[in-house]
């Protein structure tokens, strides 16, 4: 992890599905909770460079019961759809999941207090 830590946000700033939008070091970053864990998101569209973080948080469907029509919603709150194409990403890994080769930038996140601080 990086000895470069910086401050991103309170706790308090972010709600499941409502991610805070900062700037951390002159870098556009989307603050995300997921449960009761922090995750930062370069707020930067790795198509074409959309604020990504800025889209809108959701989850997805999944097939389930192979050889029938049947599918669950997972992951909610776990993605984040760019508003310019679409493209959904998993706010955890940064996968684009159409294609997992392409990720969105990711940082480590850790708490101090009430804040959340990002490892750049
Ligand atoms: S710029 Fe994000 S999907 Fe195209």
């Amino acid at each position: 992890m990086s000895n470069n830590i910086q401050f991103a946000c309170k706790t308090h700033d972010v709600k499941p599905g409502e991610p805070a939008i900062v700037q951390v070091n002159n870098l556009p970053i989307g603050i995300f909770q997921i449960d009761e864990d922090y995750y930062a998101m370069l707020n930067v569209c790795p198509h074409l460079g959309a604020p990504v973080c800025e889209g809108p948080v959701s989850g997805t469907t999944e097939g389930c019961c192979s050889g029938k029509r049947e599918f669950n919603y997972v992951k909610e709150n776990e993605l984040v759809r760019c508003a310019w194409h679409g493209w959904e990403f998993d706010i955890k890994t940064g996968e684009f999941l159409v294609d997992p080769s392409i990720k969105a930038r990711t940082y480590p996140t850790s708490i101090e207090g009430d804040s959340v601080m990002v490892h750049l």
